[in-house]
C-alpha cells in the first residue's frame, strides 16, 4: 500500500507518524515534506496540483491524504483530480472546501441549515461597512478571501475598525473581495474535529489551541503556540449539544447541498452564554491541534482514512486513549512578523517519553537540525491528568533549545480550572 501525504508542517509530521505506525506498514510518500518527514516518507517533487496527481499516477499511489488545504482549492481541486484519476483521497472536493476558502459561502451555508453562528452582513464599500457596524463595538471584520491568516480583526472601537477598513477596502491590502461585518461573540473558544465520510461522521476529539504569541494570551496572533486535547475536555451534555446543533446539521447540510466530503472537518466554536456558536469551518485538521490529538488515537489509522476515502467510515479501526495530551510549540526569533532561519537546535536527542513533531526545521551541512520557519517544532506529551501531561511536556521541552527561541509557559494551565 502506497500513501502520499500533502503538506510539510507539524500536522503532517503527526499524520505521517500515525500512518507509519499503522499495522499495514504502508510505503509513505510526502509532498513537499521536510527533512524530518523525509525520514518516514520519501519526498517527491511536483509542479502544481495537476503535476502532483500525475506523479501519484506514475507512482501508483493507493491513497492521497490532504494534510493542508491549499491544494484542495487550487486549479480543479486535489480531491476532484484524484477522483478523476481513480485515487481515493482523504480531503474534500473543491466545491466543498469553499466552506474554508470563502467566509461568505460558509456563513450562507450555516444560515441555510440553521447552524447557530454570529449575525453578519456582507459589504463591498467602506460606507456600507460603516453603516453595518453602526455604533456597536466591539465588532468583528472578516475579509472574504485569502489573507494569509491576517483577514480577521476583532475591533474594540471605531479607530481600530476604521484602520482595518482603510487597509482592506481602500488600500486593498488583500486585493478585491467583500468584507463581512460580524456580531462579536464572547466565551471560551474550542475546536472540534470530525472525520466525515459522505453522510456519516465521527467526532474525534475536542481541542483548545493557544493562538497568541505570549503568556496570558497577550501579543500578536500566531498559527498556534500550543494545544491541549482530551476526550474528556467537554462534559458530555455540552458535546451532545454541539453535535446536535452544529456537527450533525453540517454533515446533513453537505448532503442536502450535494457537496461531496470525505476528510477531516474542523469546527471553530465559541461557547457563548447563549450556547455554542460556530465561528468557522476548516477543511482539514488543525495545526497544532493535530499534533495533540493524533497521539491519543490508537489502532489502525491507515485503515481508517483509507476506508474513509473509499466511502466507508470504519469506526472499529481506531479507538481513543483516555487522558490528556499537551502540545507545546517552540517558535523562532522574530515570529510571527518574520522568522529567523539557521539557529541550530540542541537537545533533540535528549527528550524521552514524548513526541517531537517538526514544523520549520531543516538539516544543515553538519546534519544537525536548525530553524527554517516560524513555528519550529512541537513537543507533545500525554498524561492521565492534564497536570501530568503539562509537567511531562514542559520538562522535556526544556531540554530543547535554540537561539531566539519563543515558547509559552502557560499552555495547558491558562483556560483550565484545576
Ligand atoms: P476565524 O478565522 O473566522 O476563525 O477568526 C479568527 C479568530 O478571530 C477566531 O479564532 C476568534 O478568536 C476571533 N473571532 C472570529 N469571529 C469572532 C466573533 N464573531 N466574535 C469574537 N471573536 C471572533
Ligand atoms: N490552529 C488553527 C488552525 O489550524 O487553523
Amino acid at each position: 500500500m502506497k500513501v502520499l501525504v500533502v503538506g510539510k508542517g507539524g500536522r503532517e509530521h503527526a499524520l505521517i507518524t500515525a500512518l507509519h505506525e499503522s499495522p499495514g506498514q504502508p510505503e509513505l510518500l510526502s509532498f513537499p515534506g521536510s527533512d524530518a518527514i523525509g525520514l518516514l516518507a520519501r519526498r517527491v517533487s511536483a509542479n502544481g496540483v495537476d503535476d502532483l496527481v500525475e506523479v501519484m499516477k506514475r507512482e501508483a499511489v493507493d491513497l492521497c491524504v490532504a494534510g493542508e488545504e491549499s491544494y484542495l482549492v487550487t486549479g480543479a481541486g486535489l480531491a476532484n483530480l484524484c477522483q478523476a484519476a481513480g485515487i481515493p483521497c482523504w480531503g474534500p472536493h473543491l466545491e466543498s472546501a469553499q466552506l474554508e476558502a470563502s467566509k461568505e459561502f460558509a456563513k450562507e451555508f450555516m444560515l441555510r441549515h440553521g447552524i447557530p453562528t454570529g449575525a453578519y452582513s456582507a459589504v463591498e464599500s467602506i460606507e456600507d461597512a460603516r453603516a453595518a457596524i453602526g455604533d456597536s463595538y466591539p465588532t468583528v471584520l472578516k475579509f472574504d478571501g485569502l489573507a494569509a491568516g491576517k483577514g480577521v480583526a476583532v475591533c474594540p472601537d471605531e479607530a481600530s475598525a476604521e484602520a482595518f477598513l482603510q487597509e482592506v477596502l481602500v488600500q486593498r491590502r488583500f486585493g478585491e473581495g467583500r468584507l463581512l461585518v460580524e456580531e462579536f461573540l464572547e466565551g471560551p473558544e474550542i475546536s472540534i474535529f470530525a472525520a466525515v465520510v459522505d453522510g456519516d461522521y465521527q467526532i474525534l476529539a475536542p481541542a483548545r489551541d493557544y493562538k497568541r504569541l505570549g503568556d496570558g494570551d497577550e501579543g500578536p496572533n500566531t498559527g498556534g503556540m500550543g494545544a491541549v486535547s482530551s476526550r474528556g475536555m467537554l462534559d458530555s451534555s455540552l458535546l451532545l449539544r454541539i453535535d446536535d446543533e452544529i456537527v450533525r446539521p453540517t454533515v446533513e447540510g453537505l448532503i442536502r447541498d450535494g457537496l461531496p466530503y470525505r476528510g477531516f472537518l474542523y469546527f471553530g466554536i465559541m461557547l457563548t452564554a447563549n450556547g455554542p456558536r460556530i465561528l468557522e469551518y476548516n477543511c482539514r485538521f488543525g495545526d497544532p491541534e493535530a499534533q495533540a490529538v493524533m497521539p491519543l488515537i490508537q489502532g489502525d489509522f491507515l485503515r481508517y482514512v483509507h476506508e474513509g476515502a473509499k466511502g466507508r467510515l470504519d469506526r472499529s479501526a481506531i479507538s481513543f486513549q483516555e487522558g490528556w495530551s499537551v502540545c507545546l510549540v517552540s517558535a523562532s526569533a522574530g515570529y510571527p512578523e518574520s522568522s529567523r532561519n539557521g539557529d541550530v537546535i540542541h537537545g533533540l536527542g535528549a527528550v524521552q517519553n514524548v513526541r517531537v513533531f517538526h514544523a520549520g526545521t531543516r538539516l544543515n551541512a553538519d546534519q544537525d537540525y536548525e530553524t527554517a520557519g516560524g513555528r519550529v517544532l512541537a513537543v507533545v506529551g500525554q498524561g492521565a491528568s492534564l497536570q501530568e501531561a503539562v509537567r511531562l511536556t514542559y520538562e522535556e521541552s526544556a531540554k530543547i533549545t535554540f537561539d531566539g527561541m519563543q515558547r509559552r509557559s502557560d499552555v495547558g494551565t491558562r483556560g483550565f480550572t484545576p
